[in-house]
């Protein structure tokens, strides 16, 4: 069966019609032409699919699309605003936090979920909040210092969103 989705997406009203078995992250890459959120596993391992709805990360290829009905999504293209890295954005970008990038958009709505709700995470806390995301080329040493780049960017005014 198909169904009417209703959702904010990426700051914008939008419907439209899914099956019910349509996973998020194939109505963001196939339906919506949000191709920046990545598959990776799919299967709930790697972390690559990370969305944000109503402000928590989320994997989008263990969520049916039909479950964000009325929700806030938000992916990674809605970050740069008139040309304009987000903070989190900069901190990859400015502390070299990736490396082929495949792995990269789902790290960053990670962290922007994190920052979101707590701009002044500690060391531990952005590793927590990392947990389930797998980077295969960096080490995770510079995603940790992009992180803590950003959180710099925002408390200095250097940078107004996460
Ligand atoms: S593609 Fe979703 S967790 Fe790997
Ligand atoms: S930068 Fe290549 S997988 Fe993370």
């Amino acid at each position: 069966m198909a169904r009417l989705l209703e959702l904010t997406l990426n700051g914008r009203a939008r419907v439209d019609a899914v099956a019910d078995n349509r996973l998020l992250l194939d109505y963001l890459r196939e339906t919506a032409g949000l191709t920046g959120t990545k598959t990776g596993c799919d299967g709930g391992e790697c972390g690559a699919c990370t969305v944000l709805v109503d402000d928590t990360p989320t994997l989008s290829c263990l969520t049916l699309a039909a479950t964000v009905a009325g929700k806030r999504v938000d992916t990674v293209e809605a970050l740069g605003q008139g040309g304009a890295l987000s903070a989190v954005q900069r901190g990859f970008h400015e502390k070299l936090g990736s490396q082929c990038g495949y792995c990269t958009p789902g790290f960053v709505m990670a962290c922007v979920g994190l920052l979101r709700h707590n701009p002044h995470p500690a060391e531990a806390e952005i590793r927590a909040a990392l947990g389930s995301n797998i980077c295969r080329c960096t080490g995770y040493v510079k995603i940790i210092e992009a992180v803590q780049h950003a959180c710099w960017l925002l408390a200095s005014g250097e940078a107004t969103r996460p």
